[in-house]
């Protein structure tokens, strides 16, 4: 694909935040392109600006200098083919599992009976058909993340946003959201943006894994992942997987 074709494209990030304490330069000249289609794993160390990057590259944060493109245009503000999935699941507790999930189709005006069966439907491909009538307080770490997926995907954006969405769970929790997330995003062939702070993570997900540098925080490295998809959760204990995430630790300070 051209360089011109870039679904996503940042050019010469630099975001300064008026903090108490004065100007805090949390990025600084970073430039990036996500392809349609691909799965882009971002890791970097704690505080070097990987939040602030997915909130400049959806849309909810403007850059103090440089630039996001959208398939090509300017983007001015978070638009309806972004979902997002943050760290928290922040579920709406009044609504249960069902209610939570049509809750954005409901914003957009959609038939209750037409959100009812996409919800249903999503939930059952991530394993929580049994607990729709449940809500968010009676959940697990790990079944509350999924609702926020199903949640995120039910308007079927053409790009997913996720900020260390597993970062909470377990580390089996984690390895098993991992597989469910690899198959959906095989099955809806979305383009996602995922920011981690584990290097296993992003290699059994990605195609391609940016690190980032302390804050201020720029792209230092991009590693291709080599490994064919569908995916085997095995793959982690491979020689290839091992020396690939060392050399990827080794980039990170
Ligand atoms: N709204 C804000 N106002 C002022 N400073 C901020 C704001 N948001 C983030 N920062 C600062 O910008 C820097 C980068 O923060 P950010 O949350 O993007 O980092 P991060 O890489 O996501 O960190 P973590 O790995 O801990 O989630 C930090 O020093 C943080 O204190
Ligand atoms: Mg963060």
């Amino acid at each position: 694909m051209g360089e011109n074709c870039s679904l996503l494209k940042a050019e010469n990030l630099t975001m300064v935040y008026n903090s108490p304490q004065g100007p805090l330069e949390a990025l600084r000249g970073l430039s990036l392109q996500v392809q349609e289609g691909e799965f882009v794993g971002i890791v970097g160390p704690s505080g070097c600006g990987k939040s602030t990057l997915l909130r400049l590259l959806s849309g909810l944060l403007k850059p103090t200098s440089g630039r996001v493109l959208w398939r090509g245009k300017l983007l001015d503000g978070p638009r309806e083919e972004m979902g997002f999935v943050f760290q928290k699941a922040n579920l709406m507790p009044w609504r249960n599992v069902l209610a939570n999930v049509t809750l954005p189709l409901e914003i957009r005006g959609f038939n209750g009976d037409e959100a009812r069966e996409k919800a249903i439907e999503l939930l059952k491909l991530l394993g929580l058909d049994g607990f729709l009538h449940i809500y968010p307080r009676e959940l697990s770490g790990g079944m509350e993340q999924r609702v926020a997926l199903a949640r995120a995907l039910i308007y079927d954006p053409e790009i997913l946003f996720l900020d260390e969405p597993f970062s909470s769970l377990d580390a089996l929790t984690r390895e098993r959201l991992n597989v469910e997330l690899a198959r959906i995003w095989h099955i809806k062939c979305k383009t996602v943006v995922m920011v981690t702070h584990s290097i296993q993570e992003a290699l059994f997900l990605a195609d391609k894994v940016l690190v980032m540098s302390p804050r201020p925080g720029t792209i230092k490295a991009s590693f291709d992942v080599p490994f064919p998809r569908p995916r085997d959760i095995s793959i982690i204990y491979s020689p290839q997987f091992a020396s690939l995430a060392k050399a990827i630790r080794g980039v990170i300070s």
